[in-house]
C-alpha cells in the first residue's frame, strides 16, 4: 500500500494560544482527518463543575467533582454551517461557554487531577483508535498517543500570545483586559508544566515550532509540511 493511504495519528501539543487549535483544526480538514481538540473536554468538566457548585468561593471540591465524572456526556457534533465539530456537554452546546475567561480562569487546576485525566485520556484515545486524527492538547505526545507518527510542539512568548488571545476573545464577543489575560496565560503555563501528572512537556520526537514570529498562515503552512512529508505526499 502506497505511504499515502495509510492514515497516521498528529499529536499537537504546546503553550496555550499559539493556535494549535486553528492549525489542528485546519490540518485535519485538508487530510480528511477527524480533529480532537482535547482542551475543549477539560474545559467542558470545568463548566461542569462550576455549574454545579464544586468550584466556589471557598474552593474546588475535587472529590464531588470526581464522583460525578459518570454523569458528564461529553461528544463532539459537527457543524456543518462553520464547518468544524462542536463540544456537547450532557446533549447542550457550550462551545461558547468554554472559552469564557471564568473557565480559563479554573480549567487548569480542574486538569491537575488524576482522575479526571484518565477519564479523558480514554476518551481520546478511543476518539483516535483507528488513526486519522488530529488532537491537540498538553500531553498527546507524551501520554494519549506516545506513538503518534508527528508530534509537533508549538511555544511563542506570553505576551505574544495573550495579545492572540484577546483578540480571539473579541471575536467571540467577550470582553477582556490585556494584563488579566497575560496574568492567565503565565499562570496557566505555570500550573500546566508543573503538574504531578502528565506535565506539558517536549517529548524527544517532538518537531518544536516557535510561533512568536511567524503569522497563522506561515505557521500551518510548517505544520502541513511536515504532515505531507510524513505522508510522502
Ligand atoms: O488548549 P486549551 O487552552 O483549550 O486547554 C485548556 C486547559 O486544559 C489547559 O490550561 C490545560 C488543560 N489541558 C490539559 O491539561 N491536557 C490537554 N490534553 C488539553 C488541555
Amino acid at each position: 500500500m502506497p505511504k499515502r493511504m495509510h492514515k497516521i495519528t498528529i499529536a499537537i501539543d504546546g503553550y496555550s494560544s499559539t493556535g494549535k487549535s486553528t492549525v489542528a483544526k485546519r490540518l485535519a480538514k485538508e487530510l480528511n482527518y477527524i480533529y480532537v481538540d482535547t482542551g475543549a473536554m477539560y474545559r467542558a468538566v470545568t463548566l461542569y463543575a462550576l455549574d454545579n457548585q464544586f468550584i466556589h468561593k471557598k474552593g474546588f471540591d475535587k472529590k464531588s467533582l470526581v464522583a460525578h465524572l459518570s454523569q458528564i456526556k461529553l461528544e463532539f457534533k459537527f457543524n456543518k454551517e462553520h464547518g468544524f465539530a462542536e463540544m456537547y456537554l450532557n446533549d447542550i452546546n457550550v462551545e461558547k461557554d468554554i472559552r469564557s475567561l471564568r473557565v480559563s480562569s479554573f480549567v487548569s487546576p480542574v486538569a491537575t487531577v488524576s482522575e479526571i485525566r484518565k477519564y479523558l485520556v480514554k476518551l481520546q484515545r478511543e476518539m483516535g483508535k483507528n488513526k486519522g486524527v488530529v488532537m491537540d492538547g498538553r500531553d498527546i505526545g507524551s501520554v494519549v498517543f506516545p506513538d503518534a507518527e508527528l508530534k509537533i510542539f508549538l511555544t511563542a512568548n506570553p505576551q505574544i500570545r495573550a495579545e492572540r488571545r484577546l483578540l480571539e476573545l473579541k471575536e467571540k464577543g467577550f470582553e477582556g483586559d490585556f494584563e488579566s489575560i497575560v496574568k492567565n496565560v503565565v499562570e496557566r503555563d505555570r500550573i500546566d508544566s508543573t503538574r504531578a501528572d502528565s506535565p506539558l512537556i517536549k517529548v524527544a520526537d517532538a518537531v518544536e515550532i516557535d510561533v512568536s514570529n511567524i503569522d497563522k498562515e506561515e505557521e500551518f503552512q510548517q505544520v502541513l509540511n511536515l504532515a505531507k512529508k510524513k505522508l510522502d505526499i
